[in-house]
């Protein structure tokens, strides 16, 4: 038997018991008459003793030999200790050790695997098994299956069923480029991994199964950030019969569970607000409603005032920091040359103190009056002390200018506190959306995303403004779900596809198989999908979603401790009808 009980759990109800346990070596600390072991495994740690007055002198020698991450066995006496520790539940204990096995020797590790640890990212990625034994990453990978569990928990009780969807797909247009894998008894013809099992789950419905779920990899080959892996996972749901507003009752009631289960936090109903007023408001189409400083516009009150830079732009628009008034002119200079980064690109930002005293004073006094300043002061509802900042241009870059800064005060100001979670509903966003670079509307969720019925007719002048039955979850500034109804006729599909600028051959190229299957009774259905990762690691307080994937990417998409991608030889190469150059 290798262990009677793990290193976790002995305490001082089982003193005098005989024990064996089985763990890594965390620590030891040899004082030559007395050897001391702090024992670790998945479940915490046990502090073993070796007393040459009560240890043979075979077993003193054997432990003064251990070195770090040696995992070993061990049977002893469980005794009360006399230094206490009263940070772990075995700190009132230790085993005095009878008999030691070394079940295997570890080399000195690279980095030391304790809470904190002397690693860096490289390495411990390098090294991820070791990098998994720490709390921190151990537990977070604990989280993420309690989470998970608790999802098929939720779903299951409510009549979803998971399903399985193929990997080995055609091309499903999500916005991200496909990783694609050669068919080596296809030649010249490839799989690609699926975005999302978007159009299988939606071929599920025409198959009758009503209320589906899956927790699935996707893969997307996009640029990576902290909230971006290459292949992720998502809890992905589909369900017949419904109206956009069952999909967002049972999925509030999914993360409202989820809230109360793992977090133990109680949320009133999730406030919606639509695409135009999140942009108008923030800036952004998922924004943290942790804290105010919503956008004000200064139209109408800063342009025409002699000052230029403000006359000739689209949107002059503010916001305030609360409390700001107290910046010096150094913090207030960081800023600006925060906003100026070629990353967020602005051209300058305006500033207005108004001081404690209910003075007004800013960058641009030689062009606007304490009157003009107290305009701008009730418009954005600035108190005394606060900050007002002012960013003026082309109204969306504007906008998602101003966002950036307002999430970086958020973050400098200590206004994003990771124990408070504020859910959004982020509804009616547009249907399409229009890309410069190829000079043509894209679908803004998907292709299969339906137009709201009354703006149908809108299609064919402005299509731009059509809003479509799409929403998305927010939780805490970031963007956790989303999912639309979808279109569920051949007509419209195929309309859809034309407005995308599919010539019918290719339409029915690539999704024949959808339009087919429309005409066989598919009833209307609609669906979403959370990302998971993203999930825990919010629900968890953090942002990057990293450390919740037990073998995540590095940002170059490399995963560092195997090595891949890697190239193939040239034997597999031709087998797969390759040619590549080395
Ligand atoms: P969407 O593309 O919005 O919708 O994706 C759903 C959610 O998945 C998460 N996500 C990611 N997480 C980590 N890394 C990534 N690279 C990544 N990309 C997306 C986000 C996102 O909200 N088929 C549709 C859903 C539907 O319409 O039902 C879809 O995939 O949290």
């Amino acid at each position: 038997m290798y262990r009677s009980h793990t290193c976790g759990e002995l305490n001082t109800a089982n003193i005098g018991q005989k024990v064996q346990l089985s763990g890594w070596v965390q620590k030891i600390r040899d004082k030559g008459f007395m050897v001391w072991v702090d024992l670790r495994d998945r479940y915490g740690i046990t502090q073993l003793i070796f007393d040459e007055n009560r240890s043979s002198r075979d077993l003193m020698e054997k432990a003064q030999k251990l070195g770090r991450e040696f995992v070993i066995q061990i049977s002893g006496e469980v005794i009360e200790r006399e230094s206490k520790n009263p940070n772990i539940p075995t700190g009132e204990v230790e085993v005095l050790v009878s008999e030691l096995n070394i079940l295997n020797t570890s080399k000195t590790p690279p980095f030391t695997i304790e809470e904190e640890t002397d690693g860096g990212e490289d390495l411990r990625m390098k090294y991820r098994y070791l990098d998994i034994r720490r709390n921190p990453v151990k537990n977070k990978l604990m989280f993420r299956h309690k989470v998970g569990m608790e999802v098929r928990n939720y779903l299951s009780q409510k009549g979803f069923i998971e399903v399985e969807t193929p990997y080995l797909i055609k091309s499903t247009p999500e916005g991200a480029r496909d990783f694609v894998v050669p068919s080596r008894m296809n030649e010249g013809q490839f799989y690609a991994l699926p975005q999302s099992p978007q159009t299988f789950k939606q071929l599920l419905m025409v198959g009758g199964l009503d209320k589906y779920f899956q927790i699935v990899k996707c893969f997307r080959d996009e640029d990576l950030r902290a909230d971006r892996q290459p292949e992720f996972t998502q809890i992905d749901c589909e369900m017949a019969f419904v109206e956009q507003e069952d999909i967002l009752n049972i999925f509030e009631g999914l993360t409202r569970f989820l809230l109360k289960e793992v977090n133990n936090v109680e949320v009133q109903e999730f406030p919606r607000m639509t695409y135009a007023e999140a942009m108008k408001k923030y800036g952004n189409d998922k924004p943290d409603i942790r804290f105010g400083m919503e956008f004000a516009e200064l139209n109408d009150l800063a342009k025409n005032k002699g000052f230029n830079v403000f006359d000739q732009q689209e949107l002059v628009v503010g916001i305030v920091v609360p409390g700001g008034a107290s910046f010096t002119r150094k913090e207030i200079d960081k800023l600006v040359s925060w906003v100026k980064r070629p990353q967020i690109g602005a051209t300058g930002l305006v500033w207005a103190k108004y001081n404690d005293d209910g003075s007004l004073k800013s960058s641009v006094d030689k062009f606007y009056s304490e009157e003009d300043l107290i305009s701008w002061a009730e418009a954005t509802q600035a108190n005394k002390g606060d900050l007002i900042l002012v960013m003026a241009g082309d109204a969306n870059k504007t906008r998602t200018q101003l966002s950036a800064l307002r999430m970086h005060l958020g973050n400098e100001l200590g206004l994003r506190k990771a124990d408070e979670f504020a859910p959004l509903w982020v509804v009616d966003f547009p249907l399409l959306e229009w890309d410069e670079e190829t000079n043509r509307y894209h679908a803004m969720h998907h292709p299969f995303t339906s137009p709201k019925k009354e703006d149908f007719a809108l299609l064919e002048t402005e299509p731009g403004k059509v809003r479509a039955n799409a929403y998305d979850l927010v939780l805490n500034g970031n963007e956790i779900g989303g999912g639309s109804i979808r279109i569920h006729d051949k007509e419209t599909q195929a309309k859809m596809f034309d407005y995308l600028g599919f010539t019918p051959e290719e339409a029915e190229a690539q999704f024949g198989f959808l339009m087919d299957a429309f005409q066989y009774g598919a009833p209307p259905h609609g669906g979403i999908a959370f990302g998971f990762d993203r999930l825990v690691a919010i629900l968890g307080g953090q942002e990057s979603i990293r450390d919740f994937i037990a073998f995540p990417k590095n940002n170059a998409g490399r995963d560092v401790m195997i090595d891949a991608p890697a190239s193939l030889d040239k034997a597999q190469l031709e087998e797969l009808h390759l040619q590549v150059k080395l």
